[in-house]
């Protein structure tokens, strides 16, 4: 085979810097002490510590689970939904590039519906100020900008930027797909990635390390895609929360680079902070078929000290897959981590009645949308169409890419796919994020669908939440479709054929890499400029509606604060209660419009109603209401709350929106430690209460001044913080406070925000 060879022209931008890693490794094994053997994992994310001696001095060598890391991460891909807010609060710091190199996808915001031509256009149209937007913030600070069409995070990351041994953040949660090529790479909320983009070390507890032992070769049906869906089987959707998981064995060397990538993809299904492969020929052979041989030469000299564990590494756990029994799974309904067998699946949808009609097959998608992939699909459809067969459920496909349509297209794959019925969606999530308007169903019908995406929550294809999305390998939704039942096993079953006969499937088949080498398609849709060009205008219409300039916040000022209380919450209060998400999210990047939810589905813990707070004068309003209302008179705010406050996803929303409209404090039981470190970020300040059955002793409307607060914050965190509360019936009380506040966020909250204080950083 002869894969391309040739080099990108900005291969050193992509290529790690692994001497500097290198030499890195050995002072961390210096501190650590010689003869401890370290993982793979545990190699690439010392290998970005800012902190060496902080983290991992002192403690024999106890650092997983404990240590608090601060990494210097080398590359930061946004997606275009979260790109907004990042980007609005990375332009607050003036700085004229950002500090690493960083990419912009644009691919969240198109919808699935009649197929790539119609619906491109449509979407681009309907979203134009966005990507406007986002074009010519990437243009001023020399961001590659990947246009809509050009394909989905992270299979473009994959093409272009992942590489063995590197380190990224992404604003997405499947960012780890790129461990298929051997990197660290973790999914994080907009602020994180703003960390990365100001140069300022990004923090992380060390991880512990699950090694998953592959033994065996695949064949016949199975698929990468069944190593993760019986691993998210036996682990659950927490199981592997805290964990990294490191795949290793001589499983690994059988497997294709794409498919590494898929079993990464989905590691965000067990909730495990990342996912990676040791490296390995396959990824050589992918890198040298992107463009990237360079990439690969340099890996290789480095493999041993660096792109593998030591062989006396020792795993927090270890799971064993044997490749060679593996059956191919479907999870699903609702959780992907209920796996069920092929071979059971049919006794299993009938115990549970799930419908047998198979209604769509949707292959594709961030998760599999491979050359292999697809090419094994392709041997199916031939063998069906061969028979006289056509698909019986609708079958829709998502390349994961321009460079996978335009290989597909070169290779007539495509064709086949659509002689067969199939209908060709845009390169983009589509339906994957629900960006899908079907006509098959009526809303609230009870439907199955089988696809080969990652994710199968209740509502998020298609917005009903009687739809059943079961998850598996695209081959399995690929005959499936062609029953058109969910009950069918394609490698026991048979389908009639027109002239009567029984048509069976043979296993599928498919070459790793395109032996021409991959086609690139439109040129349109490549990044055509990566140095920062400071008198580009970054446009923001100023009657937008969906984008806003952000104001850095003010810093703290001087002395105690006063603070009345907007409201006290009672239960419950996840990120999605403070920042609601579904038809909002149009407003991500303007934070006046959105903010008009804030909290707006919480309880009052006074009076048992939901939204609904009572200004002091004893009017009552919706809680958005009356903290605008607030915001407008100058007068500060606090909330007071129960447990866990802030748990969800990391959504800075979650703590950008008070802060906006005047909060600058949280006061609850306890906090989710994400929330409660964002808070921060953006200059606010979590208090607990030292006696928790103070809760009962505070409530909406007291006034609160603080005492000991500003010592404290001065003091680096350190001191006692009281709460003076005068009721108002003109009682007052004093409740002692916890808080957990560092050096470093103590400056944060002084500076106003975490941004105020890089940028002035930055800027000298
Ligand atoms: Fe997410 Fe898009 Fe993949 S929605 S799961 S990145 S296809």
């Amino acid at each position: 085979a002869s894969h391309t060879s040739t080099a990108h022209p900005d291969i050193e931008a992509r290529t790690p810097p692994y001497e500097k890693l290198v030499n890195k490794l050995t002072t961390v094994r210096k501190v650590l002490g010689q003869d401890r053997g370290l993982t793979l994992s545990e190699k690439i994310l010392y290998a970005h510590l800012d902190n060496v001696e902080e983290a991992l001095g002192g403690r024999g060598g106890d650092v997983r689970g404990k240590a608090d890391l601060k990494l210097k991460v080398d590359r930061v891909a946004m997606q275009d939904a979260s790109a907004q807010m990042a980007l609005l609060q990375f332009m607050t710091c003036g700085l004229t590039k950002t500090a690493v190199p960083a990419s912009i996808h644009c691919d969240h915001m198109i919808v699935g519906e009649k197929g790539a031509d119609v619906d491109l256009p449509k979407s681009i149209e309907g979203n134009k100020e966005v990507f406007d937007f986002l074009e010519s913030a990437a243009k001023r600070y020399g961001i590659q900008f990947w246009a809509p069409g050009s394909g989905i995070i992270h299979q473009v990351v994959l093409e272009n930027y992942s590489a063995p041994g590197l380190m990224m953040l992404g604003t997405d949660s499947h960012t780890p797909n790129a461990g298929g090529l051997g990197a660290i790479a973790i999914g994080v909320g907009g602020a994180d990635a703003v960390d990365a983009l100001v140069d300022a070390p990004w923090e992380l507890k060390a991880p512990k390390v699950l090694g998953v032992n592959l033994v065996g070769k695949l064949s016949g049906w199975a698929s990468p895609k069944d190593v993760i869906l019986t691993l998210a089987g036996k682990l659950t959707v927490r199981g592997g929360t805290g964990y990294i998981i490191e795949y290793f064995g001589e499983g690994v060397q059988s497997l294709s680079c794409t498919g590494m990538a898929t079993i990464c993809n989905m590691g965000a299904e067990v909730g495990a902070t990342t996912s990676l492969f040791p490296f390995t020929e396959s990824m050589a052979s992918y890198l040298k078929a992107t463009q990237r041989g360079p990439i690969a030469e340099k890996a290789r000299a480095v493999q041993n000290d660096y792109l593998k564990a030591d062989s006396h590494a020792e795993y927090d756990k270890v799971i064993t897959i044997d490749l060679s029994t593996l059956e191919p799974h479907l999870n699903g309904p609702f959780t992907p981590d209920l796996s069920t067998p092929i071979s059971l699946f049919k006794e299993t949808v009938e115990a549970n009645n799930w419908p047998t009609k198979l209604h769509s097959g949707l292959i594709g998608s961030c998760t599999n949308s491979s050359y292999q992939d697809m090419q094994r699909c392709e041997s199916l459809v031939k063998q069906a169409s061969a028979a006289g067969l056509k698909p019986k459920s609708e079958f829709l496909i998502t390349p994961g890419s321009e460079q996978i349509r335009a290989t597909l297209e070169k290779e007539k794959t495509l064709e086949t796919f659509e002689k067969a019925g199939g209908v060709v969606l845009a390169n983009a999530c589509g339906p994957c994020i629900g960006q899908w308007k079907r006509s098959d169903i009526e809303k609230g019908d009870h439907n199955a669908i089988l696809t080969s995406y990652n994710r199968n929550f209740r509502s998020r294809n298609d917005a009903n939440p009687n739809t059943l999305n079961f998850l598996t390998s695209p081959e399995l939704v690929t005959a499936m479709a062609y029953a058109g039942t969910t009950t069918f096993n394609p490698l026991t079953d048979s389908i009639p054929t027109p002239d009567g006969k029984e048509f069976k499937f043979s296993p599928p088949a498919g070459a790793e890499l395109p032996e021409t080498g991959f086609a690139t398609g439109n040129p349109d849709f490549y990044p055509t400029f990566s140095e920062p060009d400071p008198s580009a205008p970054v446009i923001i219409s100023p009657t937008s509606t969906r984008l806003a300039p952000l104001d850095p916040f003010p810093p703290y000022g001087e002395g105690e604060l006063d603070l009345t209380v907007l409201i006290k919450i009672k239960g419950k209060c996840t990120t999605d209660t403070i920042s609601a998400a579904g038809s909002w999210l149009k407003y991500k990047g303007h934070l006046e419009n959105l903010s008009h939810n804030t909290l707006f589905t919480a309880l009052n813990a006074e009076t048992d109603e939901v939204n609904v707070a009572y200004d002091t004068d004893g009017t009552k309003m919706a809680i958005p209401e009356l903290a605008h209302k607030w915001k407008k008179e100058g007068k500060p705010w606090m909330v007071v709350g129960e447990y866990n406050y802030g748990e969800g996803s990391a959504r800075e929303h979650a703590a950008l929106q008070p802060r906006y409209l005047g909060a600058r404090v949280i006061l609850c039981k306890s906090f989710a430690r994400i929330h409660e470190t964002n808070l921060k970020k953006q200059g606010m300040i979590p208090l607990t209460f030292a006696e928790e059955a103070d809760y009962d002793r505070i409530g909406a409307g007291d006034h609160v001044r603080t005492e000991g607060l500003y010592d404290m914050l001065k003091n680096g965190g350190k001191g006692e913080v009281v709460l003076n509360v005068t009721k108002q019936n003109g009682e007052t009380i004093k409740l002692p406070m916890k808080h957990n506040i560092s050096g470093d966020q103590a400056k944060f909250i002084l500076a106003g925000s975490a941004l105020n204080l890089l940028s002035a950083a930055a800027k000298g």
